[in-house]
């Protein structure tokens, strides 16, 4: 047994962290590895300190000023890669902000954690796991290790059946078990098994095969598997189990009623042809009556919000074909090749998190707005509320120290134009400042009159009333222009007065293709990345959702045998004999 080594290097720690097995640490009784990690006061770095200064010189000048001096802002501004396109020229910044910027991100140690990441350290250090999502899309024979061991044969074991599946069932091999040809497939699965596959199958609708529909059932109310098993025949239905444990109370629920359903129309020996399981526990997908054949596994080094390249992506590939999932891989392969390659003055996904990092650090934003101007991106935000707040809410730092700064900010976002009719009023004129990133293709898939014209225009016009706003002089020969003046103008004027000045990424792309959407998303999972190393938490575990699933179990058996006792507080025993009453 080793003795604890004393928790502390000197940042960056990362290309230092020791060999799994040297590292592990058994001191009282716990099997958690601890890893050396380093340790973080943000604040106190001269880099971040530099940053609050310069924010303060800033204030004075808006960014329509800093638009007026520099015609080349543009130019200076914005990044591309293939056919994605960030423009962050609409940002508080400048380029000494920027510099600023890089210089707090290799203070942090960014590019040391990447690298320590993409070699497979095992980075998620409360749970002692490597984090290899890139290595799902590395299309290379070049060996990636975890724990001495190449985790690229395992990978492309894995996706060879699950080309294969595919292909069985596009074809009519894989049949249910009257022997009819499958027509629907119903993933079940919640957050990071569902919300990705459902969110990329949206998006690349255009791609989708004519003769396969594809369903999302994830919520255990039993409203969501009850009106997708309506419309469906048993016979023509193939239910994929998605879960990384195979225990989320969920989805082994929703998967019973499913079984159920198939046994009572097909009888006990018709639930091999009629699920397939994606998860890493073999052992209960077995005892759940899954063929192994039908079972595609996966590796504690994928994280669930992270795992819709992994066999997670079953859904996808049936969805669209093997070879438009393959695409998506591509175009994720080549962000992540950016992302370890591009200097950090020109890596989209550092410049995204540093931009965020600058907000929530030194202008007080505590929001962040994702808002696609593409109706098949509308499940993105939901998407990427999980994957930024469950990887990055947190206020531990990773030696387990409080953080006294901000961390990761409350992501909403809607499609344009509908949010613009909902939620844009207040970004605009309330008194908070979210900063926004908006996402925009050139061309639809449904060229169709005006309309892509019109969306177009909206986004550009957000983008562009957000960072120029309608000074008092502006708004006050507006409303002259109107024919109004004396009192009745200057009680309206300052309510027509925008500040501006508000924050907008832009992503403008080609077409929203498997590729770019591959793309897409890996940019998010690395500007994640990258702000989780900047503030100095873990991105990659979940402790936070633990304890109200432990509640939950306490309190389910309270619902359903009235006469238990109540030892809760008094407002959730209330609500629980309530809850008993309406029931009786
Ligand atoms: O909500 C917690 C969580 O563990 C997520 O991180 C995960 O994506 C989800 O539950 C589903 O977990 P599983 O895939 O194991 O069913």
């Amino acid at each position: 047994m080793r003795p604890c080594v004393p928790g502390y290097t000197p940042r960056p720690a990362w290309a230092k962290v020791r060999p799994r097995k040297q590292a592990r640490c058994f001191c009282l009784h716990l099997s958690i590895a601890r890893w050396r990690v380093p340790m973080l006061d943000l604040p106190s770095l001269p880099q971040w300190q530099a940053l609050a200064a310069h924010a303060k010189t800033l204030e004075g000048t808006p960014m329509r000023d800093l638009f007026a001096a520099d015609p080349q802002r543009f130019e200076r501004f914005h990044l591309r890669l293939e056919d994605l396109v960030l423009d962050y020229a609409k940002n508080r910044l400048t380029e000494e902000t920027r510099r600023l910027l890089v210089d707090l991100a290799r203070a942090t140690g960014v590019e040391a954690r990447r690298d320590a990441m993409v070699a497979g350290e095992p980075i998620n250090t409360t749970e002692g796991r490597a984090v290899l999502h890139v290595a799902l899309r590395d299309p290379t024979d070049t060996p990636i290790r975890v724990d001495g061991h190449d985790v690229k044969p395992d990978i492309r074991a894995v996706k060879a059946r699950l080309a294969a599946f595919t292909a069985a069932v596009h074809e009519g091999r894989w049949t249910g078990a009257t022997g009819q040809r499958l027509t629907d497939v119903v993933n079940i699965g919640i957050g990071g098994s569902d919300l990705g596959p459902v969110m990329v199958v949206e998006a690349l609708k255009p791609y989708a095969r004519p003769d396969l529909r594809v369903h999302f059932v994830s919520n255990v109310d039993a409203t969501h598997i009850a009106t997708t098993l309506a419309g469906l025949n048993p016979a023509t239905t193939l239910f994929l189990v998605a879960s990384k444990t195979f225990t989320t109370q969920e989805t082994l629920t929703n998967a019973h009623t499913a079984r159920a359903w198939i046994v009572e129309a097909l009888g006990e020996a018709a639930v091999r042809h009629h699920f397939a399981a994606l998860s890493t526990n073999a052992a209960a997908v077995a005892a759940f009556g899954i063929d192994p054949e039908a079972m595609f596994g996966f590796w504690d080094w994928v994280g669930g919000r992270y795992s819709l390249w992994s066999a997670i992506g079953l859904p996808i590939a049936l969805a669209v074909g093997f070879d438009n999932f393959q695409a998506l891989l591509d175009g994720a392969h080549a962000l992540d090749q950016h992302f370890c390659t591009a200097p950090l003055e020109e890596n989209m996904p550092v410049l995204l998190a540093l931009l965020g990092v600058w907000y929530t650090g030194f202008h007080g934003a505590r929001a962040h707005a994702v808002l696609p101007y593409d109706q098949s991106l509308h499940r993105l935000p939901a998407y990427l509320q999980q994957a930024d707040m469950e990887s990055n809410g947190k206020s531990v730092t990773l030696d387990g120290r409080p953080v006294t700064w901000a961390t990761g900010p409350v992501l909403f976002g809607e499609p344009g134009t509908n949010g613009q009719h909902s939620f844009y009023q207040l970004i605009h004129q309330g008194t908070h400042l979210i900063p926004c990133d908006f996402l925009a293709p050139a061309h639809s898939f449904h060229p169709l009159g005006r309309h892509h014209a019109i969306l177009l225009s909206n986004v550009l016009a957000q983008a562009e009333a957000l960072m120029r706003g309608r000074t008092e002089a502006e708004a006050r020969a507006e409303l002259e222009a109107r024919g109004l003046s004396g009192a009745a103008l200057e009680s309206l004027l300052p309510h027509i007065v925008f500040p501006g000045n508000r924050p907008s990424n832009t992503l403008l792309f080609r077409q929203l293709d498997p590729r770019t959407l591959g793309m897409i998303i890996a940019l998010y999972e690395h500007k994640i990345h990258v702000q989780a190393t900047i503030w100095g938490i873990n991105a990659y575990d979940q402790w936070g959702v633990e304890l109200g699933k432990r509640l939950a179990g306490a309190i389910l058996p309270e619902l359903e045998d009235s006469s238990r006792p109540l030892a809760h507080d008094a407002s959730t025993n209330a609500l629980i004999a309530l809850i008993r009453a309406f029931r009786a």
